[in-house]
């Protein structure tokens, strides 16, 4: 629908005021899809045979899907009332923010970060509060707690933080949760978890007994390579759980989404797993090592996408390198007036990427 077409019934005027997710465009000539952080590999192995199993799509899943919250639960050292499926991460996010913060209210991120954060709390009348990353495209955690205010009801750490790649540390997270309120939720978005090599990096599974008011949410859309069929989980406290229940949209969490899920968590598949996640790993820290012999200041890359920013170090116009990507026929994401993502995709995309850049710098 066009942006200025007539509303023909009373819709609320800040819900029209607000721009739509915007998705990482397709090629439209051959070309590598370097924009949405995807997993260029198939799914792991059981996982289309599990899929061929479930035929019984005439009828609605059963939605507590237990064995499935047990095995998730399980790397927590927690039981599945502990852990909530959404259909897709973001749905959960969605969910929290609703749940935490209404008219008159803030949710706290950093910026630039997840591009879904900020209209979060749109439909919620919450307000959005962007803080700057710091030096190192990393978060500024003291700035975010010295932006906590009487009305903040949620902050959303991102770690790795999409796009920019940095992973928050332990040491960090342990001092920030010191200054954040016991009644203000956190959530630990872990969408890359399972690409952070950075062994200083903060895990769900090590923080969240010691943080009733924190939610840690993961997905089965990047490493695991299942986006298309949309499931992603928190793990907290059964009572944030239970509120973030009773906003989630009854049944979206599909059968054929659990099975894909749990064909995805047996052992064969877990040790494809590991192997394709440390190629990807690999491809991400020679994509990283590139741009910088190319003069490129790259932060520290912990996710499945790398980050070439605007200004110092970086290029003078994210827009511009985006569009001679895509001229080249190959997408990334730009983020005006912050800089470049580029997720790490197919191994003949990196010297793809590499002359795309050299050429661009001339
Ligand atoms: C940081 C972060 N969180 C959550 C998501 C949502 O993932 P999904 O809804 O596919 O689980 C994304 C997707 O790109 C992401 O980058």
């Amino acid at each position: 629908m066009s942006e200025n077409a007539a509303v023909p019934v009373r819709l609320r005027a800040e819900v029209l005021a607000a721009p739509a997710y915007r998705q990482g465009a397709a090629p439209t000539k051959p070309g590598f899809k370097l924009s949405s952080n995807e997993n260029p590999f198939a799914p792991l192995p059981g996982v289309l045979d599990a899929l061929r199993r479930r035929l019984d799509v005439n009828r609605y899943a059963g939605a507590a899907m237990p064995e499935l919250r047990a095995e998730l639960a399980a790397p927590f050292g927690v039981g599945p009332e502990r852990v909530h499926l959404g259909a897709g991460s973001v749905t959960i996010l969605y969910q929290l923010v609703h749940a935490a913060a209404g008219a008159g209210d803030e949710y706290l991120f950093a910026w630039p970060s997840f591009e879904a954060y900020p209209s979060l709390g749109l439909a919620s009348g919450a307000t959005p509060v962007p803080v700057p990353l710091a030096a190192g495209a990393r978060h500024d955690l003291d700035a975010m707690a010295d932006a906590i205010t009487e009305r903040t009801r949620a902050i959303l750490l991102c770690t790795p933080n999409n796009p920019t790649g940095p992973a928050i540390a332990r040491a960090d997270f342990d001092r920030f949760m010191a200054r954040v309120p016991a009644t203000v939720l956190v959530v630990l978005d872990e969408a890359y978890r399972e690409f952070v090599t950075d062994p200083a990096a903060v895990r769900g599974e090590d923080v969240l007994a010691a943080h009733p008011n924190l939610v840690v949410l993961r997905t089965f859309s990047k490493a695991y390579g299942l986006a298309g069929l949309r499931i992603g989980y928190g793990v907290g406290e059964p009572a944030i759980l239970a509120a973030a229940q009773s906003i989630a949209i009854p049944l979206s969490v599909t059968g054929i989404a659990e099975a894909a899920a749990r064909a995805s968590l047996e052992p064969a598949a877990r040790g494809e797993l590991e192997a394709r996640v440390a190629v990807i790993v690999e491809r991400r820290d020679a994509l990283v090592a590139g741009l910088r012999e190319l003069g490129l200041a790259i932060p520290e890359a912990q996710g499945n996408f790398v980050w070439i920013p605007e200004g110092e170090g970086g290029v003078a116009d994210a827009q511009t390198l985006a569009a001679a990507f895509a001229g080249a026929g190959t997408l990334v994401r730009p983020f005006a007036g912050h800089g470049v993502r580029i997720s790490v995709g197919e191994a003949e995309s990196l010297p793809e990427v590499l002359d795309i850049v050299r050429r661009f710098l001339g």
